[in-house]
């Protein structure tokens, strides 16, 4: 007999995001957002790639739910692309987008699948970014009518609401380094839009209660990052320490602890003087979160360089490209320790160990769930297989790490693998595979890697035994 690691009522999920995999970008009503733009816009995303079409999942869904069926997952977490229920970000909804968030859901009840919804996973209405996109206020509000419309049409179809994926990436890579969409270089900017992305988070919350009432489910989903001082040095502790403030402090002050740390404000004073924040705010992004949703890849290692100095402050989807445009122009990162990923992180499991530990040692009580984790690899087709020895390591070593962290006190409930099928790598486009299923995307046919086979081992047995 296996020894499970986890209890019975462990939820083990999957994970997508709507641009990612949706296509149809123009069926049913649906309006532009910042990523189509952003992806149509030459050389920002490699190979010209474009959402366009992803993984036909608009038109695929019945066939995605069944493989997820197979797999024997309790969770599915997906986002709502908000231009498909208001194509212009604001005003009556359109029942057709509606629609298929609804059958959807209901599918996923009929076969016992918990639907975790996303409100927020970074496709903007491009009309709202025209009027000013997060950096202006405005926003905020909209998003707020835009929940209230979800929570009206969804109801109690959803077991959990999800106010924002990773605002961290929103802010800093759509308004400081610009590798996102929209692709804007401002730094004040995105200082603004990571406090109208806490305010929205707030209000949005508010209007899923005020809906649903004040027992509904309700989280947000942040990529808090583990950043290590290079050495033990105080220097760079401190280069740390400024990262973890402008990376994780920034959302979880507002949110967990209605304020903005004041080595937050200091760090970023030649950047902005944070008039945007309105008396009252805080109160508003403060609202009880029945779990936090923790997205964990890699960690990251920092270290303070004299002014001018950097030289390792890379643009990408990590941990690097962001800090120099926000007055954290004397830390360095490291190169990231082999081995690494297809996406040039580093693998090392002790840290979402460090983190889930971190995070219940600091808010006792509060439920945890990784709502993402994963590791792309070059894959091969093959035969009608793809062997993917590589993503079954690192699944088992963060599969052994929540195991242990859960272990060690930390109350995590939930575990979701990013992804259930290859798709849209933002900037990256196509030629990033994260799936636990391989999409050819000349077929749409979707084969299942082996480290789908070993996921579905883990869903109905809570093993890897
Ligand atoms: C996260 C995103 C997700 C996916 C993974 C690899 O930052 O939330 O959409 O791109 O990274």
């Amino acid at each position: 007999m296996s020894n499970p690691l986890f209890p019975p009522d462990f939820t083990w999920g999957t994970a997508t995001a709507s641009y990612q995999i949706e296509g149809a970008v123009r069926d049913d009503g649906r309006g532009p957002s910042i990523w189509d733009t952003f992806s149509h816009t030459p050389g920002k995303v490699l190979n010209g790639d474009t959402g366009d079409v992803a993984d036909d999942h608009y038109h695929r869904w019945q066939e995605d739910v069944d493989i997820m069926s197979e797999l024997g997952v309790g969770a599915y977490r997906f986002s709502v692309a908000w231009p498909r229920i208001q194509a212009e970000g604001k005003g009556p909804a359109n029942q057709k987008g509606l629609d298929f968030y609804k059958h959807l859901a209901d599918r996923l009840l009929e076969r016992g699948i918990k639907p975790v919804l996303t409100l927020y996973h970074w496709d903007l209405p491009q009309a709202l970014e025209d009027q000013g996109g997060w950096p202006a206020r405005d926003t905020a509000f909209r998003y707020a009518e835009y929940a209230a419309i979800l929570a009206k049409a969804l109801g109690d179809r959803i077991d959990t609401w999800t106010s924002l994926n990773e605002p961290w990436c929103t802010a800093y890579l759509g308004y400081a380094s610009g590798v996102h969409a929209p692709g804007r270089t401002e730094p004040a900017a995105a200082l603004a839009a990571a406090h109208h992305l806490n305010l929205a988070h707030g209000l949005g919350l508010q209007a899923i209660r005020a809906e649903l009432g004040e027992d509904t489910r309700c989280s947000v989903t942040l990529n808090l990052h583990v950043v290590r001082p290079a050495t033990d040095s105080d220097e760079d502790k401190d280069a740390a320490r400024q990262i973890l403030a402008l990376g994780n402090e920034i959302f979880l002050g507002p949110m967990l602890e209605g304020r903005y740390a004041a080595d937050l404000l200091e760090d970023t004073a030649k950047v902005t003087d944070w008039s945007f924040v309105q008396p009252g705010d805080l109160d508003i992004t403060r609202q009880p979160l029945s779990v936090l949703g923790i997205n964990y890849y890699s960690t990251s290692y920092a270290r303070r360089v004299q002014p001018g100095q950097t030289s390792h402050n890379t643009g990408g989807h990590g941990d690097t490209g962001f800090s120099p445009w926000v007055g954290a122009d004397t830390v360095e990162f490291l190169d990231p320790k082999p081995p690494l990923t297809h996406m040039g992180w580093n693998i090392e499991p002790q840290g979402l160990v460090d983190l889930l530990t971190g995070t219940a040692k600091r808010y006792p009580g509060l439920e945890l769930m990784v709502t993402e984790n994963g590791s792309a690899f070059p894959d091969v087709l093959e035969d009608d297989a793809v062997h993917d020895p590589k993503r079954q390591d690192y699944l088992r070593q963060h599969i052994q790490a929540v195991a242990e962290a859960r272990a060690a006190g930390a109350p995590v409930t939930g575990y979701f693998a990013w992804s259930l099928m290859d798709n849209f790598e933002w900037a990256w486009g196509y030629a990033r595979r994260f799936g636990l299923v391989y999409v050819d995307y000349t077929t749409q046919r979707r084969v299942w890697k082996d480290t789908a086979f070993l996921y579905q081992k883990l869903a109905r047995t809570g093993s890897l035994d």
